[in-house]
Protein backbone atom coordinates (compact mmCIF):
# COMPACT_ATOMS: atom_id res chain seq x y z
CA UNK A 1 0.00 0.00 0.00
CA UNK A 2 1.27 3.48 -1.12
CA UNK A 3 2.42 5.38 1.59
CA UNK A 4 2.48 9.49 2.26
CA UNK A 5 3.48 11.94 4.82
CA UNK A 6 0.88 14.42 6.74
CA UNK A 7 1.60 17.49 8.30
CA UNK A 8 -1.91 18.16 9.99
CA UNK A 9 -2.44 21.37 11.30
CA UNK A 10 -5.69 21.79 13.22
CA UNK A 11 -5.19 25.24 14.46
CA UNK A 12 -8.10 27.08 16.06
CA UNK A 13 -11.68 27.08 16.56
CA UNK A 14 -13.26 24.20 14.72
CA UNK A 15 -10.03 23.43 13.49
CA UNK A 16 -9.64 20.65 16.03
CA UNK A 17 -13.43 19.40 15.18
CA UNK A 18 -13.48 19.10 11.66
CA UNK A 19 -9.46 17.81 11.44
CA UNK A 20 -10.77 15.18 13.73
CA UNK A 21 -13.06 13.76 10.76
CA UNK A 22 -9.80 13.67 8.69
CA UNK A 23 -8.25 11.81 11.10
CA UNK A 24 -10.99 8.97 11.19
CA UNK A 25 -10.87 9.25 6.74
CA UNK A 26 -7.33 8.18 7.22
CA UNK A 27 -8.32 5.17 9.60
CA UNK A 28 -10.25 3.84 7.35
CA UNK A 29 -7.58 4.57 4.28
CA UNK A 30 -5.05 2.54 6.82
CA UNK A 31 -7.45 -0.08 7.71
CA UNK A 32 -8.89 -1.02 4.04
CA UNK A 33 -5.21 -1.20 2.75
CA UNK A 34 -6.07 1.33 0.58
CA UNK A 35 -3.14 4.10 1.41
CA UNK A 36 -0.56 5.17 4.84
CA UNK A 37 -0.45 8.42 5.37
CA UNK A 38 1.96 8.97 8.00
CA UNK A 39 0.58 12.07 10.09
CA UNK A 40 2.53 14.20 12.35
CA UNK A 41 0.37 17.09 13.75
CA UNK A 42 1.53 20.74 14.84
CA UNK A 43 0.37 24.03 16.24
CA UNK A 44 -0.71 27.37 14.43
CA UNK A 45 -1.91 30.44 14.64
CA UNK A 46 -3.78 30.95 18.10
CA UNK A 47 -3.10 28.17 19.32
CA UNK A 48 0.63 28.77 18.31
CA UNK A 49 0.93 32.00 19.57
CA UNK A 50 -0.38 30.77 23.31
CA UNK A 51 2.65 28.51 23.33
CA UNK A 52 5.03 29.86 21.52
CA UNK A 53 4.37 34.07 20.79
CA UNK A 54 4.42 33.13 17.33
CA UNK A 55 1.56 32.06 14.91
CA UNK A 56 3.67 29.09 13.60
CA UNK A 57 7.17 28.22 14.29
CA UNK A 58 10.21 27.29 12.55
CA UNK A 59 10.10 23.87 13.60
CA UNK A 60 6.61 23.11 12.16
CA UNK A 61 7.61 24.93 8.66
CA UNK A 62 10.24 22.85 8.45
CA UNK A 63 7.96 19.84 8.46
CA UNK A 64 5.65 21.38 6.51
CA UNK A 65 8.52 21.44 3.76
CA UNK A 66 9.22 17.43 4.57
CA UNK A 67 5.49 16.76 4.21
CA UNK A 68 3.59 15.25 1.26
CA UNK A 69 0.90 17.44 1.66
CA UNK A 70 0.02 19.74 4.56
CA UNK A 71 -3.75 19.37 5.85
CA UNK A 72 -4.97 22.60 7.15
CA UNK A 73 -7.99 23.50 9.72
CA UNK A 74 -8.62 26.83 10.47
CA UNK A 75 -7.03 30.27 12.14
CA UNK A 76 -8.09 32.26 14.37
CA UNK A 77 -10.71 34.13 17.22
CA UNK A 78 -11.04 37.32 19.52
CA UNK A 79 -9.25 36.05 21.41
CA UNK A 80 -6.12 36.79 20.13
CA UNK A 81 -7.43 40.47 18.45
CA UNK A 82 -4.85 41.91 20.41
CA UNK A 83 -2.06 39.73 19.90
CA UNK A 84 0.84 41.91 17.54
CA UNK A 85 0.04 42.32 13.97
CA UNK A 86 3.26 39.63 12.93
CA UNK A 87 2.05 37.34 15.40
CA UNK A 88 -1.28 37.62 14.63
CA UNK A 89 -3.09 33.81 13.93
CA UNK A 90 -3.49 34.27 10.39
CA UNK A 91 0.38 35.25 9.81
CA UNK A 92 0.72 31.52 10.18
CA UNK A 93 -1.26 30.72 7.40
CA UNK A 94 0.18 33.01 4.92
CA UNK A 95 3.53 32.26 6.14
CA UNK A 96 3.15 28.63 4.74
CA UNK A 97 1.50 29.65 1.71
CA UNK A 98 4.49 32.17 0.73
CA UNK A 99 7.41 29.80 1.81
CA UNK A 100 6.14 26.78 0.53
CA UNK A 101 5.44 28.96 -2.82
CA UNK A 102 1.33 28.15 -2.81
CA UNK A 103 0.55 30.23 -5.77
CA UNK A 104 -2.18 28.31 -6.77
CA UNK A 105 -5.48 28.36 -4.73
CA UNK A 106 -8.38 25.73 -6.32
CA UNK A 107 -11.54 26.76 -5.04
CA UNK A 108 -13.96 24.55 -6.78
CA UNK A 109 -17.73 25.60 -5.93
CA UNK A 110 -19.89 22.49 -6.34
CA UNK A 111 -23.39 22.29 -5.77
CA UNK A 112 -25.01 18.88 -4.42
CA UNK A 113 -28.36 17.94 -5.39
CA UNK A 114 -29.49 17.07 -2.04
CA UNK A 115 -28.25 21.02 -1.46
CA UNK A 116 -29.52 22.85 -4.23
CA UNK A 117 -32.15 24.21 -1.90
CA UNK A 118 -29.99 25.63 1.21
CA UNK A 119 -28.69 28.60 -1.29
CA UNK A 120 -30.06 31.44 -0.48
CA UNK A 121 -30.36 32.27 -3.85
CA UNK A 122 -33.29 29.95 -6.43
CA UNK A 123 -32.87 26.45 -7.21
CA UNK A 124 -32.65 27.08 -10.88
CA UNK A 125 -29.89 29.61 -10.46
CA UNK A 126 -27.43 27.12 -8.47
CA UNK A 127 -29.33 23.75 -9.17
CA UNK A 128 -26.19 21.94 -10.92
CA UNK A 129 -23.76 24.33 -10.22
CA UNK A 130 -20.25 23.56 -10.56
CA UNK A 131 -17.14 25.80 -11.21
CA UNK A 132 -14.01 26.74 -9.82
CA UNK A 133 -12.42 29.86 -8.45
CA UNK A 134 -8.82 30.15 -8.98
CA UNK A 135 -6.76 32.86 -6.43
CA UNK A 136 -3.65 34.10 -6.96
CA UNK A 137 -2.03 33.29 -3.59
CA UNK A 138 1.56 34.62 -2.81
CA UNK A 139 0.92 37.86 -4.20
CA UNK A 140 -0.59 41.02 -4.53
CA UNK A 141 -1.80 43.30 -1.74
CA UNK A 142 -1.34 40.38 0.85
CA UNK A 143 2.18 40.48 0.65
CA UNK A 144 3.42 43.83 -1.41
CA UNK A 145 5.86 46.31 0.52
CA UNK A 146 5.33 48.79 1.58
CA UNK A 147 2.68 47.72 4.02
CA UNK A 148 2.51 49.85 6.81
CA UNK A 149 1.02 52.86 8.94
CA UNK A 150 2.55 55.88 10.02
CA UNK A 151 2.12 58.56 12.68
CA UNK A 152 1.98 61.62 10.46
CA UNK A 153 2.25 63.86 13.33
CA UNK A 154 -0.74 65.75 13.21
CA UNK A 155 -2.63 63.50 15.03
CA UNK A 156 -3.43 61.84 11.60
CA UNK A 157 -1.99 58.23 10.46
CA UNK A 158 -1.60 56.82 7.15
CA UNK A 159 -1.87 53.40 6.07
CA UNK A 160 -0.49 52.15 3.13
CA UNK A 161 -0.64 48.63 1.42
CA UNK A 162 0.61 47.94 -1.76
CA UNK A 163 -0.35 45.85 -4.59
CA UNK A 164 2.07 44.59 -6.96
CA UNK A 165 1.91 41.76 -9.72
CA UNK A 166 4.92 40.73 -12.00
CA UNK A 167 4.61 39.33 -14.90
CA UNK A 168 6.05 36.01 -13.80
CA UNK A 169 3.38 35.70 -11.26
CA UNK A 170 -0.20 36.57 -13.65
CA UNK A 171 1.33 33.84 -16.01
CA UNK A 172 2.15 30.98 -14.42
CA UNK A 173 -1.43 31.34 -12.31
CA UNK A 174 -3.26 32.09 -15.88
CA UNK A 175 -1.85 28.99 -17.20
CA UNK A 176 -2.79 26.78 -14.17
CA UNK A 177 -6.44 28.15 -15.28
CA UNK A 178 -6.05 27.55 -19.47
CA UNK A 179 -5.23 24.03 -17.88
CA UNK A 180 -7.68 23.53 -15.55
CA UNK A 181 -10.35 24.42 -18.22
CA UNK A 182 -9.29 22.50 -20.51
CA UNK A 183 -10.13 19.45 -18.53
CA UNK A 184 -13.58 21.08 -17.67
CA UNK A 185 -15.68 22.83 -20.01
CA UNK A 186 -12.98 25.10 -21.47
CA UNK A 187 -13.70 28.39 -20.42
CA UNK A 188 -11.63 30.88 -18.39
CA UNK A 189 -13.18 33.75 -17.51
CA UNK A 190 -10.22 36.68 -15.81
CA UNK A 191 -11.14 39.26 -13.23
CA UNK A 192 -9.31 42.35 -12.65
CA UNK A 193 -10.29 45.89 -12.02
CA UNK A 194 -7.99 47.76 -15.12
CA UNK A 195 -10.27 50.68 -15.23
CA UNK A 196 -8.49 51.62 -11.60
CA UNK A 197 -5.72 49.37 -11.36
CA UNK A 198 -2.26 49.26 -13.14
CA UNK A 199 -2.50 45.84 -11.66
CA UNK A 200 -5.78 45.50 -13.20
CA UNK A 201 -4.14 46.75 -16.57
CA UNK A 202 -0.83 44.04 -16.58
CA UNK A 203 -3.21 41.17 -15.44
CA UNK A 204 -5.28 41.66 -18.50
CA UNK A 205 -2.53 41.99 -20.72
CA UNK A 206 -0.59 38.95 -19.84
CA UNK A 207 -3.74 36.66 -19.38
CA UNK A 208 -4.29 37.97 -22.79
CA UNK A 209 -0.79 37.67 -24.61
CA UNK A 210 -0.64 33.72 -23.03
CA UNK A 211 -3.82 32.50 -24.37
CA UNK A 212 -3.42 34.23 -27.88
CA UNK A 213 0.34 32.50 -27.88
CA UNK A 214 -0.39 29.15 -26.48
CA UNK A 215 -4.64 28.59 -25.69
CA UNK A 216 -6.28 29.84 -28.50
CA UNK A 217 -7.95 26.64 -28.17
CA UNK A 218 -9.41 28.24 -24.87
CA UNK A 219 -12.23 30.52 -24.61
CA UNK A 220 -11.09 33.08 -22.28
CA UNK A 221 -13.61 36.53 -21.59
CA UNK A 222 -12.43 39.35 -19.44
CA UNK A 223 -14.64 40.91 -16.51
CA UNK A 224 -14.07 43.61 -13.87
CA UNK A 225 -13.98 42.19 -10.56
CA UNK A 226 -16.67 43.64 -9.40
CA UNK A 227 -19.15 42.86 -12.69
CA UNK A 228 -17.95 39.54 -11.89
CA UNK A 229 -18.90 39.80 -8.48
CA UNK A 230 -22.47 40.44 -9.46
CA UNK A 231 -22.63 37.90 -12.18
CA UNK A 232 -21.31 35.64 -9.80
CA UNK A 233 -24.72 35.76 -7.87
CA UNK A 234 -26.67 36.72 -10.83
CA UNK A 235 -26.04 33.83 -13.41
CA UNK A 236 -23.23 31.26 -11.78
CA UNK A 237 -24.06 28.71 -14.24
CA UNK A 238 -22.42 31.20 -17.31
CA UNK A 239 -18.26 30.51 -15.54
CA UNK A 240 -16.33 27.67 -15.83
CA UNK A 241 -12.68 28.69 -14.36
CA UNK A 242 -12.37 32.08 -12.89
CA UNK A 243 -8.62 33.21 -12.20
CA UNK A 244 -8.42 36.55 -10.35
CA UNK A 245 -5.83 37.71 -7.69
CA UNK A 246 -5.47 37.38 -4.28
CA UNK A 247 -7.44 39.84 -3.01
CA UNK A 248 -10.66 39.71 -5.38
CA UNK A 249 -10.07 35.92 -5.16
CA UNK A 250 -10.46 35.92 -1.30
CA UNK A 251 -14.06 37.83 -1.62
CA UNK A 252 -15.36 36.23 -4.72
CA UNK A 253 -14.84 32.79 -3.17
CA UNK A 254 -16.48 33.62 -0.37
CA UNK A 255 -19.69 34.64 -2.65
CA UNK A 256 -18.86 31.10 -4.43
CA UNK A 257 -19.14 29.59 -1.15
CA UNK A 258 -22.69 30.83 -0.31
CA UNK A 259 -23.74 29.86 -3.72
CA UNK A 260 -23.18 25.94 -2.38
CA UNK A 261 -25.33 27.00 0.42
CA UNK A 262 -23.00 27.54 3.37
CA UNK A 263 -19.33 27.98 3.71
CA UNK A 264 -19.00 24.78 5.51
CA UNK A 265 -19.33 23.12 2.12
CA UNK A 266 -16.20 24.81 0.01
CA UNK A 267 -12.66 23.19 0.17
CA UNK A 268 -9.69 24.38 -1.24
CA UNK A 269 -6.19 23.00 -2.45
CA UNK A 270 -3.30 25.33 -3.03
CA UNK A 271 -0.19 24.26 -5.29
CA UNK A 272 3.23 25.21 -5.61
CA UNK A 273 5.37 24.99 -9.42
CA UNK A 274 5.88 21.29 -10.02
CA UNK A 275 9.44 20.33 -9.60
CA UNK A 276 10.63 18.54 -12.93
CA UNK A 277 12.85 15.95 -10.75
CA UNK A 278 9.92 14.54 -8.90
CA UNK A 279 7.11 15.82 -11.01
CA UNK A 280 5.64 16.66 -7.26
CA UNK A 281 4.48 20.02 -6.17
CA UNK A 282 4.72 21.61 -2.47
CA UNK A 283 0.46 21.23 -1.40
CA UNK A 284 -1.38 22.71 1.06
CA UNK A 285 -5.30 21.43 1.40
CA UNK A 286 -7.52 23.78 2.63
CA UNK A 287 -11.33 24.48 4.02
CA UNK A 288 -12.62 27.92 2.66
CA UNK A 289 -14.12 28.84 5.91
CA UNK A 290 -12.63 30.27 9.02
CA UNK A 291 -12.34 28.88 12.38
CA UNK A 292 -15.94 29.95 13.90
CA UNK A 293 -14.83 30.53 17.42
CA UNK A 294 -19.08 31.34 17.97
CA UNK A 295 -19.57 28.03 17.61
CA UNK A 296 -16.24 25.75 18.30
CA UNK A 297 -16.65 23.18 21.04
CA UNK A 298 -19.90 22.54 20.32
CA UNK A 299 -19.56 19.81 17.76
CA UNK A 300 -21.93 21.92 15.71
CA UNK A 301 -19.19 22.61 12.40
CA UNK A 302 -19.62 21.11 9.11
CA UNK A 303 -16.65 18.59 8.31
CA UNK A 304 -17.82 18.86 4.64
CA UNK A 305 -15.33 21.42 3.54
CA UNK A 306 -12.60 19.39 5.62
CA UNK A 307 -13.14 16.20 4.14
CA UNK A 308 -13.66 17.50 0.80
CA UNK A 309 -10.57 19.27 0.92
CA UNK A 310 -9.18 15.78 1.63
CA UNK A 311 -10.48 15.10 -1.26
CA UNK A 312 -8.42 17.25 -3.65
CA UNK A 313 -5.26 15.94 -1.52
CA UNK A 314 -5.93 12.02 -2.79
CA UNK A 315 -6.59 13.99 -6.30
CA UNK A 316 -3.68 16.85 -6.34
CA UNK A 317 -0.56 15.63 -4.28
CA UNK A 318 -1.31 11.28 -4.22
CA UNK A 319 -2.67 10.67 -7.60
CA UNK A 320 -5.51 8.48 -6.25
CA UNK A 321 -8.42 10.36 -8.60
CA UNK A 322 -10.93 7.59 -7.94
CA UNK A 323 -10.36 7.48 -4.20
CA UNK A 324 -11.35 11.14 -4.43
CA UNK A 325 -14.24 10.43 -6.45
CA UNK A 326 -15.42 7.75 -4.11
CA UNK A 327 -14.66 10.46 -1.40
CA UNK A 328 -17.15 13.15 -3.57
CA UNK A 329 -19.57 10.33 -3.77
CA UNK A 330 -19.87 9.59 -0.02
CA UNK A 331 -20.40 13.11 1.07
CA UNK A 332 -22.98 13.04 -1.72
CA UNK A 333 -25.19 9.97 -0.41
CA UNK A 334 -24.23 11.31 3.18
CA UNK A 335 -26.25 14.61 2.24
CA UNK A 336 -28.65 12.54 -0.38
CA UNK A 337 -30.11 10.55 2.85
CA UNK A 338 -31.11 13.64 4.80
CA UNK A 339 -28.22 14.34 7.07
CA UNK A 340 -27.56 17.87 7.78
CA UNK A 341 -25.38 20.02 9.95
CA UNK A 342 -26.85 23.00 11.56
CA UNK A 343 -25.38 25.44 8.83
CA UNK A 344 -27.00 23.33 6.04
CA UNK A 345 -30.27 22.32 8.10
CA UNK A 346 -33.93 22.34 6.30
CA UNK A 347 -36.91 21.19 6.57
CA UNK A 348 -37.45 17.42 6.70
CA UNK A 349 -33.50 16.86 7.27
CA UNK A 350 -32.38 15.22 10.28
CA UNK A 351 -29.62 17.23 12.16
CA UNK A 352 -26.32 15.60 13.30
CA UNK A 353 -23.39 16.67 15.07
CA UNK A 354 -19.87 17.38 13.18
CA UNK A 355 -18.89 13.38 14.25
CA UNK A 356 -21.73 11.93 13.08
CA UNK A 357 -21.14 13.65 9.59
CA UNK A 358 -18.07 12.16 9.92
CA UNK A 359 -18.96 9.01 10.53
CA UNK A 360 -21.82 9.02 7.66
CA UNK A 361 -19.49 9.73 4.66
CA UNK A 362 -16.85 7.09 6.43
CA UNK A 363 -19.93 4.97 6.37
CA UNK A 364 -20.91 5.75 2.71
CA UNK A 365 -17.27 4.80 1.80
CA UNK A 366 -17.62 1.86 3.40
CA UNK A 367 -20.38 1.07 1.43
CA UNK A 368 -19.47 2.13 -2.10
C1 LIG B 1 -9.06 32.60 3.15
C2 LIG B 1 -9.03 33.38 4.44
C3 LIG B 1 -7.63 33.95 4.67
C4 LIG B 1 -7.33 34.90 3.53
C5 LIG B 1 -7.43 34.64 6.03
C6 LIG B 1 -7.74 33.70 7.18
C7 LIG B 1 -6.06 35.22 6.16
O1 LIG B 1 -10.00 34.36 4.42
O2 LIG B 1 -8.26 31.64 3.01
O3 LIG B 1 -9.86 32.90 2.29
O4 LIG B 1 -7.67 36.09 3.59
O5 LIG B 1 -6.72 34.45 2.56
MG1 LIG C 1 -11.26 34.30 2.71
Amino acid sequence: MPSFKLLLLAGDGIGPEVMAEVKRLLGFYAKNGIADFQSEEGLVGGACYDAHKVAITDATMAKAHAADAVIFGAVGGPKWDKVPFEARPEAGLLRLRKDLGLFANIRPAIVYPALADASSLKREVVEGLDIVILRELTGGVYFGEPKTITDLGNGQKRAVDTQVYDTYEIERIARIAFELARQRRNKVTSMEKRNVMKTGVLWHEVVEGLQAREYKDVQLEHMLADAGGMQLVRWPKQFDVIVTDNLFGDMLSDVAAMLTGSLGMLPSASLGELDAKTKRCKAMYEPVHGSAPDIAGKGMANPIAMLASFGMALRYSFNMGKEADRLDAAIASALGKGLRTADIKSEGTKLVSTSEMGEAVVGELEKL
